[in-house]
């Protein structure tokens, strides 16, 4: 093999450095903090498992399992898959572990990368990074509204505002067959091509989700699940709408929703966002009544969503906002000396073990280079430490935000600084 003169990250993936890191690391704790403040325990998952899983749990017939899934059998000859989402992970996870028998509902969240072979643009990555929950066992149209509360509140907390929650509903077993069906009577009825055939015998409703603009026109007068939904399938949604009026998370009804993934039952939602192009989509989840027993667990119901932090931050971007990024350290370190130095990498460790966020300049690259690396830093304040004031035990504490720069005790380093960064 040649050796390549240089080394760039896979097609498609994106890296987060300094600093746009922080941007993600602050999208990806705020996300995950909406769900801490509603009980959500946190799952740790593989991101790696037996391709069967995904096939059966995602659908067989849906892209990302028929097109998009990273599968490769590993040196022991299993076919294993780089998980595309996380919802069958974790219900596997709840079943191997027999959380499903303890307290219901089971509210588990995770964060962390996913992976689908996509073809790469504007956001829309082959590593993906999502935020998602799961509440499993209970099927109250309050625990959905929750569910999508938190999504809500996650965005919002972060200071985004413009998205829009689409919902829907896509029935369940007492009433989808039949809409299927209905569905299905009308699509064959159109002039479709034979691929669109095909896809309606399989797959009737990813029919309506068709970009071409003549199969939009023939699908304008499709029948629609939500018209068709059963009694309960129908209160359940109504209450599902309710709870989030009261939450007063605003929402808009889109019947012609479709999810790329197969599990879906009963509500079903996204989160849009119109500054970001094509892939609009910030989140997304919903019910997945039968995926539990699919599975081969109990019959339990389960709802939850993903929400990507990728886009999420391409969003917040496009609102020019950032997500609060905090500074990297609260005191820089400026040695003037070797001895300095070795004295202000002691004091680092003491301040560090009270708490106090403490980085310095190393290299000898002079006053001026370790000034400007203790403003680069958000550092409130700059130690600085010159050999004479090693004779005598001082450090001069500077404040960085007023200027001010006063000599103190080595001793008192501690408190000295604590006060300020408490002001
Ligand atoms: P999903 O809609 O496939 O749902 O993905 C959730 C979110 O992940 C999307 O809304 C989007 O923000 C982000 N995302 C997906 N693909 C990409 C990509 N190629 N590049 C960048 N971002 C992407 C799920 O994965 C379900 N497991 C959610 C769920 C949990 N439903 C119930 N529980």
């Amino acid at each position: 093999m040649s050796k390549p003169s240089s080394f760039s990250a896979p097609k498609g993936v994106p890296d987060y450095v300094p600093p746009a890191s922080a941007e993600f690391v602050a999208v990806r704790d705020g996300l995950t903090g909406a769900a801490r403040m509603a009980g959500y325990s946190h799952i740790e998952l593989p991101v790696f498992e037996d391709t069967a899983l995904f096939a059966r749990g995602v659908g067989e017939s849906t892209d990302v399992v028929s097109k998009e899934m990273y599968t490769f059998a590993d040196r022991g000859e299993r076919s294993v898959t780089l998980r595309p989402e996380g919802t069958a992970g974790v219900m596997r996870a709840v079943i191997e572990h027999g959380l499903d028998r303890g307290v219901l509902p089971v509210k588990l969240s995770y964060a962390g990368p996913f992976f689908r072979y996509e073809r790469p643009q504007a956001g829309r990555y082959r590593q993906l990074q999502q935020v998602g929950v799961e509440a499993i066992g209970v099927d109250d149209p309050a625990l959905d509204a929750e569910v999508i509360a938190v999504a809500d509140a996650g965005f919002r907390g972060l200071g985004l505002d413009g998205f829009r929650l689409e919902i829907t509903s896509l029935g369940d077993d007492s009433c989808r067959p039949q809409y299927r069906e209905l569905l299905q009577e009308f699509l064959f009825g159109l002039d479709l091509d034979e691929d669109t055939r095909r896809r309606a015998e399989l797959n009737p409703l990813r029919v309506l989700d068709d970009k071409r603009p003549e199969v939009k026109e023939m699908t304008a007068a499709a029948p629609l699940m939500i018209d068709h939904l059963s009694d309960s399938a129908k209160a359940h949604f109504d209450e599902v709408l309710r709870h989030l009026d009261a939450l007063g998370v605003p929402y808009v009804v889109n019947p012609r929703m479709v999810r790329g993934l197969d599990y879906y039952t009963k509500t079903t939602f996204e989160f849009v966002h119109d500054g970001l192009g094509a892939q609009s989509g910030i989140g997304g989840g919903g019910r997945y009544d039968g995926l539990m027993a699919q599975l081969g667990g109990q019959e339990l119901s389960g709802i939850g969503f993903g929400l990507g932090v990728d886009r999420t931050i391409l969003a917040l971007a496009a609102e020019g906002k950032s997500a609060g990024v905090p500074a990297r350290c609260d005191v820089f370190g400026v040695p003037l000396g070797d001895d300095a130095k070795a004295k202000l990498v002691e004091i680092a460790g003491r301040l560090r073990a009270e708490g106090i966020r403490t980085d310095l300049a190393y290299g000898g690259r002079g006053v001026k280079g370790a000034m400007k690396a203790a403003d680069r830093s958000g550092a409130k304040i700059a130690l600085v430490l010159g050999e004479r004031d090693l004779a005598d035990e001082t450090i001069g504490v500077k404040n960085l935000g007023t200027g001010e720069q006063q000599q103190v005790p080595i001793d008192d380093i501690v408190a000295v600084t604590g006060a300020i960064l408490a002001d």
